[in-house]
């Protein structure tokens, strides 16, 4: 884990750079308090009863045996939801969801009944004595068969619904990227499947409801990554004021898209605490969470690439089928229905693309979300990045040397791509070069070389990626009407000690340390005298949470300019308690001084002090320190980043190993560049697993294959590389203090790189393209058969 060799640029780190954690404390020694965490009085659990089909007709269910239990207090259907309006649920796609099931179940571990008992174990006896007869349909699995003539229509309870199709979508001008291909000297195409994988978060979902009968007020303390978005929707929901309903959310154990949606689990605790007048808890074991929450990916993809003999890289054509499960459950930006799949342009300069792309209903669990990712540009940039390889081995061309000759160059910025994204910074070359030295990448090609000529199979992959991330600005973006912009709050108090308030939510990012260090560098006052308050909705202003690697493009920006907006306010306050015009003033970290006399001046706590004094405010000026502010930002932050992995396959078993890893990521200005580290490892160990040993399978019945640790695999320190980081620094030109998202940055950009490696190890053996998860037995069979090339 060193970044001391690779040579490359250095951020100048904002305020306390590499601080640890403030959530450290907490963390470290077991004191962090989860959904599960939560107990209150005369609390009762809810247990869930899910589908063992993936297509089927419900018959009948009998509860009455589970209703006799001794310690069940309710037993809630469908049909119960139906009478209170509540059986169906909005999705944040403008589908419905069905919370339990009242004419059909649609996927494997689709819920169909709930059941609140004094204890967890007895509500999970009592799902054992419900009666369901089932009446099995066949089921669509495979989503390329989801549209064919004869495929049973999932969605039938949709009037008018004749197929399994979900919407299309293009962008991007057809007949210009036709006229590019028909001049292209070298045509490339591809198909690949970005498989089917789940974010797998570390705590699984759950909620715990509490309606208060005396005072009609619903708290919900619940795993969400959104706390207001979720508030709004129960409101939509249940019907209920949405002023009378607090959504918590405490320490989260890892979100990545997983906790963004709302499930029908916390609905039916919801309505469980409605119908017993107690609180309920519900939180779901980690095979319900791997076979009935959100997964991501799964998009069918064939890519064309064309290009000049001399490897000037003109155009792309697109097609993708993305299968979205039973229920259209994405969470996308309402306008962006294949979310931000439309950057799959990446990194280069074009001159069209095109891209057509249909969603599909499948009898599998809905979801599709921006797992680790800024709506689908993991997809986008595994594409890409893939189309870009395959291009190099037909042109017979390095392709770091390909790269190298269609990077965006910085002149460039702001760029606008050929699909309409406008990319604000970006010195490409640069950062590619960083990595490219750091991987010695001249004597590893040399290395493998003289290894294939002794039957050794190495391979070096490359990818270069550019993501979009900070949603909005708010008229471009939406969920559910609701635009993305982030409100924040800040307060000094008279002895100079801040709270700052967000509607972002942190699941392990360490927001409470970064977002304190933002206001202590514009405020000159330790990180440490900053709270930061998130994750109630009761406590904070309206936002709409925390995906996307949006939280510093949007709140990050916001906390800074509520931050200057005090000072400013300070500069007043001082003004008189200083007797001199406010212009008089000047600022040094952390106090106004008169110009020309450094000795005169104020602190922000004396003046924090003098702002709830007796002091004779100027006009304009209440009283107090504070502000508040909502952030709308004008565009998404484009961090961007190039990778070289190096892998060794071993000949005998096709195990893959990943050798070394070098990262150099461009996020712009580093508020802690140790956290900024640490999120690269986690996303890096993230994308290694999914192109190496993740995939959610299902049998042609549509039987989930994938509902343990023992059969969905997470990779360990075991499989991961010592990885090595380095960075380049552009600045964001419309962020308050050129902070990019990076979050996400590694996850989309590494299994690129992974897969790259290792289709380039297998080179000899004539392999042009795997499709992921690259086991032992995947890249077995590859190897079979082929001629020995060396
Ligand atoms: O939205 P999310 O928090 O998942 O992603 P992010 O905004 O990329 O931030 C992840 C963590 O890295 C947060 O603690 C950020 O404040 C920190 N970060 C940073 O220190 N400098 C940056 N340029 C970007 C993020």
């Amino acid at each position: 884990m060193t970044t001391a060799d690779v040579p490359t640029q250095r951020s100048n780190p904002i305020g306390y750079g590499s601080m640890p954690r403030k959530e450290d404390e907490r963390f470290l020694r077991g004191h962090g308090r989860y959904v599960d965490d939560i107990t209150l009085p005369g609390m009762l659990h809810g247990a869930v009863l899910r589908s063992p089909h993936a297509h089927a007709r419900i018959v009948s269910i009998d509860t009455s045996a589970a209703q006799a239990h001794p310690k069940v207090r309710a037993v809630i259907t469908g049909h119960t939801l139906e009478g209170l309006n509540l059986a169906w649920m909005p999705t944040l796609s403008h589908d419905v969801q069905a919370v339990l099931a009242t004419d059909k179940v649609r996927f494997q571990g689709q819920e169909v009944a709930f059941v609140v008992a004094e204890d967890r174990y007895a509500a999970r006896d009592a799902l054992e004595l419900i009666d369901v007869e089932y009446d099995p349909l066949p089921p669509v699995v495979d989503a390329t068969r989801a549209l064919d003539a004869d495929a049973p229509v999932i969605r039938d309870d949709i009037e008018g619904r004749a197929d399994n199709r979900i919407f299309d979508w293009e962008t991007g001008d057809a007949a210009a990227t036709d006229s590019v291909f028909a001049r292209a000297d070298v045509v490339a195409a591809q198909d690949m499947l970005y498989p089917r994988v789940h974010p797998a978060p570390m705590e699984t979902c759950g909620a715990v409801a509490d309606m208060d009968p005396v005072t009609g007020k619903l708290t919900v303390w619940t795993t969400t990554q959104a706390p207001h978005a979720h508030r709004t929707v129960y409101a939509l929901v249940a019907g209920l004021p949405e002023h009378k309903i607090r959504v918590v959310s405490p320490d989260i154990g890892g979100g990545f898209g997983n906790k963004v949606g709302i499930y029908p689990g916390y609905v039916c605790a919801v309505v469980g605490s409605i119908v017993t007048g107690k609180p309920v808890k519900w939180v779901e074991d980690r095979s319900e969470n791997l076979m009935s929450t959100s997964f991501a990916r799964d998009y069918h993809m064939h890519g064309e690439i064309a290009a000049t003999r001399d490897g000037r890289i003109l155009g792309l054509r697109v097609k993708v089928l993305a299968d979205h499960g039973a229920f259209n459950g994405t969470a996308q930006p309402s306008k962006f229905p294949a979310g931000f799949f439309g950057v799959f342009t990446g990194s280069y300069d074009l001159q069209a693309a095109h891209c057509e792309l249909t969603g599909v209903y499948t009898n599998k669990a809905p979801g599709g979300v921006a797992y680790a990712c800024s709506f689908r540009i993991t997809e986008a940039v595994y594409l890409v990045e893939r189309l870009v390889d395959v291009l190099a081995r037909d042109l017979g061309m390095d392709p770091a040397e390909l790269r190298m000759r269609n990077l965006l160059r910085p002149e460039q910025f702001p760029y606008r791509s050929a699909t309409g994204w406008e990319y604000d910074s970006g010195d490409y070359p640069r950062t590619l070069r960083a990595a490219l030295e750091a991987a010695h990448y001249d004597e590893l090609r040399e290395e493998q070389r003289q290894r294939r000529e002794r039957g050794e199979l190495m391979g070096i992959g490359l990818s270069f990626f550019t993501e979009a991330v900070g949603a909005g600005p708010r008229k471009h973006m939406d969920i559910l009407g609701l635009g993305m912009a982030d409100g924040a709050e800040l307060r000094v108090h008279p002895t100079g000690k801040a709270v700052l308030r967000l509607s972002v939510q942190t699941q392990g990012q360490g927001h409470e340390t970064t977002f304190a260090q933002i206001v202590a560098e514009e405020l000159g006052i330790p990180p440490d005298d900053v709270d930061v308050v998130h994750g109630d909705t009761d406590q904070t202003p309206y936002g709409l949470g925390t995906y996307g690697s949006r939280s510093t493009p949007v709140s990050g920006a916001a906390a800074a300019v509520v931050a200057r907006k005090v000072r400013e306010r300070a500069r007043l306050v001082a003004s008189a308690m200083l007797e001199v015009d406010p212009g008089d003033l000047d600022w040094e970290k952390g106090r106004f001084f008169v110009k020309g006399d450094p000795t005169s001046g104020a602190t922000i706590a004396e003046i924090a002090m003098a702002a709830h004094s007796d002091l004779d405010l100027p006009e304009g000026v209440e009283g107090h320190l504070d502000a508040q502010t909502v952030y709308n930002p004008p565009n998404l932050t484009y961090p961007f980043g190039a990778y070289v992995c190096v892998v060794d396959v071993d000949p005998d078993t096709a195990q893959v190993k990943v050798r070394d890893f070098v990262a150099v990521d461009d996020c712009g200005v580093r508020i802690n560049p140790m956290i900024v580290e640490g999120q690269i490892h986690g996303g890096l160990a993230d994308g290694l697993g999914m192109a190496l040993m993740q995939v959610m399978a299902f049998d042609e019945d549509g039987n989930h294959l994938g509902g343990s640790f023992m059969d969905y695999l997470l990779p360990t320190t075991m499989e991961c590389p010592s990885w090595r980081l380095g960075e380049t620094v552009t600045p964001s030109p419309h962020h308050p203090i050129g902070a990019k998202g990076v979050g996400e940055s590694a996850t989309v950009g590494s299994p690129a790189a992974v897969v790259n490696a290792v289709v380039d190890a297998l080179a000899p053996y004539g392999v042009r393209h795997l499709d992921m998860p690259m086991t032992p037995a995947v890249v077995w069979r590859a190897m079979q058969g082929r001629p020995l090339r060396t």
